[in-house]
């Protein structure tokens, strides 16, 4: 394709108003796989390296501007939303001449980078369609072919007669074709139709009328021209993406106990033999190390796990690194800027955040752990808590190597305990704590002899 044109530009259409998702929030804002669809469509279409991407907008469409603010694409305004053609038409003027144009969808998010580049072969001195089979039902555009099975026109559902309703072959809406050609084309559509608006897929017939090849070509997978028009057609598009993706972990090695019950918002890789239980979320990028297990009713999100990891139930993880051997949870929550070294346990109902725990060090019971370095092999007792805060400003513990912390001690900060400390439970630490020693702070015991209750 670069040897036939010298460059490749993309216009992605999202003006339209997408009403029937009945929503305040433009259409293609609206989130598949925890990400808007116009960055799905986006990305594939950065990974043609295009000379540009032309994003046609539409009136009220300045959210969609500040959301991909930092895209790098060129903005072009419609003004008024008369159709797919219109929308073209806007973006002409910003085009060159000597381009290859491809045409994508703002609402279609999960079209392949393959069947583009194929698209876009096959458009080298004509135009080309991308077509596929679709359901009696689905009301896309259908292509008419003639006699000898050359594509003739597309007719838009709307304007169909129900022989023509009755064709299988359904029109994308993604389609390739060179500028100087639609600049041609563009101008000679016109409104006559149920609609009122001008249809971009007028140009095929116009093409076919100047002699003009038009190729078809069909997408690798079904969900790729999918388009979402509803909030039950993107339910249903995010339930056969999640499908696609929880097949590739399969095929990579990872053990799902329900393909149907995993979520992956973002990229997530796994080594081999990792197993997944049940109903997990899975957002931005996380790595899963081999022979790591991952229990039911988790959410991960931008985090590592070494290998032979175990988290187990109900447990919330982000921007948090397990090592090897580690053991998280049940009900464990690590924020960022945890680091677990190799066997570390962290257990239920404790929260660690921005800090470091050493090899073989245990919290396993209700603490919190904030802003702290942890040496290794140390043992952290029930209900301990870091105090790091002032109320102004975070402050940092330090525990050496080997120490014990006894129970619902507070470690108030900034505050260290030395290498094989010993604090005995219950106490507030507001001083360092020497190493090797026992300190303790705590209110002498008494006992009140003949002391009765009050009764009512
Ligand atoms: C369009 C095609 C139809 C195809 C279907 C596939 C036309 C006339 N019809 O129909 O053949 O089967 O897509 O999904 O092209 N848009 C604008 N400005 C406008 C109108 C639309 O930017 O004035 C954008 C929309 O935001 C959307 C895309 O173009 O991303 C398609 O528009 P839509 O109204 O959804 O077209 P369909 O009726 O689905
Ligand atoms: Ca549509």
């Amino acid at each position: 394709m670069q040897g036939l044109f010298p460059s490749l530009e993309i216009i992605v259409l999202a003006a339209g108003q997408g009403r029937r998702m009945a929503s305040s929030l433009p259409k293609v804002l609206h989130t598949l796989a925890g990400r808007p669809l116009l960055a799905h469509v986006l990305d594939t279409a950065a990974a043609l390296a295009p000379r540009a991407i032309h994003v046609v907008y539409g009136h009220g469409g300045e959210r969609v501007r500040e959301a991909f603010a930092d895209a790098g694409v060129d903005w072009v305004v419609q003004p008024a939303q008369k159709g797919t053609g219109d929308a073209v038409r806007c973006a002409l003027p910003h085009l060159d001449d000597r381009s290859l144009a491809l045409v994508l969808l703002g609402d279609v998010p999960l079209i392949g980078r393959d069947t583009l580049k194929a698209l876009c072969e096959r458009a080298s001195d004509g135009a080309a369609l991308l077509t596929f089979e679709a359901a009696h039902e689905n009301q896309y555009g259908r292509i008419v072919r003639d006699a000898r099975g050359g594509v003739a026109r597309i007719v838009e559902w709307r304007d169909a007669t129900p022989d023509e309703r009755r064709i299988r072959e359904a029109n994308s809406g993604v389609l390739a074709a060179p500028v100087a050609r639609l600049r041609h084309w563009i101008p000679r559509l016109t409104t006559a139709n149920a609609q009122g608006e001008l249809y971009l897929t007028d140009i095929v017939a116009l093409a076919v009328a100047d002699g003009v090849a038009v190729a078809t070509v069909s997408p690798a997978r079904a969900t790729e021209v999918e388009g979402v028009n509803s909030r039950a057609d993107l339910a249903l598009l995010e339930r056969a993406y999640q499908e696609e993706r929880a097949q590739a972990l399969m095929a990579s090695g990872a053990q799902l106990m329900d393909p149907r019950r995993i979520d992956v918002r973002g990229a997530l890789t796994t080594g081999r033999d990792v197993l997944i239980d049940v109903n997990c979320v899975f957002e931005g990028q996380v790595e899963i190390g081999e022979g790591a297990r991952i229990g039911p009713h988790c959410v991960i999100r931008d985090s590592r796990i070494a290998s032979g990891a175990r988290i187990e139930a109900h447990c919330v993880l982000d921007g948090a690194e397990v090592g090897s051997g580690c053991v998280v949870g049940p009900f464990a929550r690590l924020r960022p800027g945890t680091v677990l070294g190799p066997r570390a346990r962290v257990g239920n109902f404790v929260e660690v955040k921005a800090s470091r725990v050493g090899t073989d060090s245990k919290i396993n019971h209700l603490s919190y752990v904030g802003d702290a370095v942890i040496g290794a092999g140390v043992n952290i007792g029930a209900g301990v808590i870091t105090c790091n805060y002032d109320g102004a400003r975070k402050h940092r513990t330090v525990i050496g190597d080997g120490a014990f912390i006894g129970s619902d001690t507070q470690l108030v900060a900034p505050v260290e305990v030395g290498a094989g400390a010993t604090v005995g439970a219950g106490t507030t630490l507001t001083k360092d704590a020497p190493a090797g020693e026992l300190t303790l702070s705590r209110v002498g015991q008494k006992t009140v002899s003949g002391w009765r209750r009050p009764e009512k």
